[in-house]
């Protein structure tokens, strides 16, 4: 017997992915039903080689559901998360809204995969950031070997991070640029994207921060250790999927570069492409449609006693979103409802 899946978003990118995911997957599903709001009702999206026509979420009933693996945005989320959950049915929320819910368990399976178990409070899981995933999978294993004290790291953030719309906003920029009797002014993102990079990634905070930077830090310390020190500046570029990031540790004990190089080679979910020569590193565009997280560029950073610096890369639309959500599904599956 295998699960009753619900996929809410299908029609939007990370609901898409997770459609291809859960088919690559071999994900025991029984039955999947597919929403989107009212605007998209009976458009069709695919699973496997079946083609599924989207519900309308505002109508859908929840009852007899295992597991919903919401991807539809804060607002809707706050309005329907609650409802499913309280039919039973246990969200796996890719919003905002519930990640800094302390009765949320915010998780990322390759870290901290127990917390899996904290869904009863509100039989709803929150998945992380696109740029927090990927940078807690590959610092959590140095932070087991040599304890991390501080992380300085900067984003360069896919548009597909913004949803179809931003993907949209750079295709018709882009073809814009070269055939100017159109103009496509900036709507999703605040400047143009087209040729251009932006730095600023969600809301202004008062401490001149953006939100994106604020949930790489409280996101971190929630997956992964309170007690690490993060400072972070989110970029978005004109790439379409993939989010590349800089990042630079500083840790109690000191780690040498081929040690650091060893330990990520031996953790899950990560691949190490570092040879130090042309080409031997890992781009955005080399990351699209994979599972890992890929870091390159491992080196010691002589500027202080412990410290290193290391270039990572992961799709965002896949551990970033679709297949961090699949993989805390499986978990809970595994350890919670135990069917399939
Ligand atoms: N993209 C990423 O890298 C990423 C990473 C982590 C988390 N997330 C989060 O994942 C969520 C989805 O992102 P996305 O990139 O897939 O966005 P998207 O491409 O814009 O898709 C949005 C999806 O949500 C649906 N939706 C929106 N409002 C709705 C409503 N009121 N009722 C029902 N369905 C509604 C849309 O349906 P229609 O087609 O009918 O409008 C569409 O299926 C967001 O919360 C985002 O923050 C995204």
């Amino acid at each position: 017997m295998g699960y009753r899946i619900v996929v809410a978003g299908a029609t939007g990118n990370v609901g898409r992915e997770m459609l291809n995911i859960l088919h690559e997957r071999e994900f025991p599903v029984d039955e999947i039903a597919v929403l989107a709001s009212r605007r998209s009702l009976g458009t069709e999206v695919s699973f496997g080689d079946r083609t599924l026509k989207t519900q309308d979420l505002a109508t859908f009933d929840f009852t007899g559901w295992d597991i919903a693996l919401f991807a539809i945005g804060s607002d809707a989320t706050k309005e329907f998360a609650p409802k499913a959950a309280k039919a039973g049915c246990v969200v796996i929320d890719n919003s905002s809204l519930y990640r800094y819910d302390p009765d949320v368990p915010l998780v990322v399976p390759e870290v901290n995969a127990d917390a899996v178990m904290g869904y009863s409070k509100k039989n709803i899981i929150a998945n992380p950031n696109c740029s927090t995933a990927q940078m807690v999978v590959a610092l959590k294993p140095l932070h087991d070997r040599a304890r991390i004290k501080r992380v300085v790291v900067s984003t360069y953030q896919s548009v597909s991070g913004a949803g179809k719309e931003g993907m949209d906003e750079l295709w018709d920029q882009t073809k814009a640029v070269y055939n100017p009797v159109t103009e496509v002014p900036p709507k999703k993102f605040q400047k143009q994207i087209a040729f251009n990079v932006i730095p600023h990634i969600d809301v202004f905070l008062e401490d001149g921060s953006t939100k994106e930077e604020w949930k790489m830090v409280a996101e971190t310390k929630k997956i992964l250790d309170k007690s690490i020190k993060v400072t972070a500046t989110c970029v978005r570029v004109p790439v379409f999927v993939g989010h590349g990031e800089s990042i630079n540790i500083e840790t109690e004990e000191f780690l040498d570069e081929d040690e650091a190089r060893d330990i990520l080679r031996e953790s899950p979910g990560i691949m190490v492409v570092d040879k130090r020569e042309d080409g031997g590193y890992v781009t955005p565009i080399d990351c699209v449609g994979d599972y890992a997280t890929f870091i390159s560029r491992i080196r010691q950073d002589s500027t202080i006693d412990n410290g290193l610096n290391f270039w990572c890369v992961s799709d965002n639309l896949r551990k970033g979103a679709a297949l961090n959500a699949v993989q805390i599904a499986e978990v809970f599956g595994q350890r919670v409802l135990k069917k399939g």
